[in-house]
């Protein structure tokens, strides 16, 4: 079993400058989280916590859009620190905590009208992800939404390992690396890059988890790629990945 926590809190303490930005910059700033962002629309008045928050790109757009309270959650000290800086510039209320996606006892139950982890689950394990999903829908109102993209499960073995975006799965194994951490990069449009990791899960593990948590709706699954939008705006950045699923997004309802 990976430590996969501690590898975490390692890399986006190391990282976490390279992650600020006011706009679209890394390539799933293009091709996930737009989409993402629009799924959690409307949000007016709502009570909207964001796990893995990272240093609050979508968390402060969620406060843009609307939203009467948002919460922004991360493992990572530098993370929160760099959310709390821009928060402290240009102060909207967001709420951000340092705290564990697997354990929200800080929250009560049914406090949340929508939760929303983007690009949080690859950083899980299956039973970390269970228990994660779990505590979401103890925090959710009944008829709240939770809402989140991951890496889609095929990806990473569908494409050799280069630029723009790859994980570094090795060979075949969707089903037997189950659980085990990858590394990963993703480019922005400046030709800088960040480093990713991912624990492989596949598609079953991640509706079985959400079943156990008690999510029994019929989700909206969007399998997210690169469109002629993308190609139009800059077309050496965007054509290797032409025809690809790149990530998912889902939503599902208490
Ligand atoms: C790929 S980044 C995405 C950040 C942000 N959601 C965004 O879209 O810009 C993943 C984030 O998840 C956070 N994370 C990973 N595991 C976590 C956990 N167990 N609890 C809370 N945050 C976690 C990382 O520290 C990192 O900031």
């Amino acid at each position: 079993m990976v430590n996969s926590k501690n590898s975490t809190i390692n890399l986006y303490n190391h990282t976490a400058s390279e992650w600020v930005r006011r706009q679209p910059l890394s390539l799933s700033d293009f091709t996930a989280r737009p989409i993402v962002l629009e799924m959690c629309e409307p949000l007016n008045q709502l009570q909207v916590l964001d796990l893995g928050c990272g240093e609050g790109y979508c968390t402060r757009e969620l406060s843009r859009r609307g939203a009467a309270q948002v919460y922004g959650i991360d493992v990572s000290q530098k993370m929160i620190e760099a959310a709390r800086l821009q928060e402290l510039e240009n102060p909207v209320g967001i709420k951000y905590e340092v705290g564990c996606a697997t354990n929200l006892q800080q929250f009560g139950d049914e406090e949340f009208d929508l939760v929303v982890a983007v690009f949080l689950f690859n950083y899980l394990t299956i039973a970390q992800t269970q228990e994660c999903m779990t505590e979401i829908a103890r925090i959710l109102r009944p008829d709240g939404r939770f809402i989140f993209s991951i890496p889609h499960p095929c990806f990473p073995y569908m494409r050799e390992p280069g630029y723009p975006f790859y994980f570094q799965v090795e060979g075949t194994g969707y089903f037997s690396k189950r659980d085990q951490l990858f590394p990963g990069q993703i480019w922005k449009r400046d030709g800088s890059w960040l480093n990713v990791q991912l624990i492989h899960k596949t598609l079953e593990d991640y509706f079985n988890c959400l079943r156990m948590a008690s999510f029994n709706t019929m989700p909206i699954i969007k399998e997210l790629r690169v469109t002629s939008e993308h190609i139009a705006l800059d077309e050496s950045f965007f054509s290797p990945l032409l025809d690809l699923p790149l990530h998912l997004a889902i939503q599902v309802s208490k």
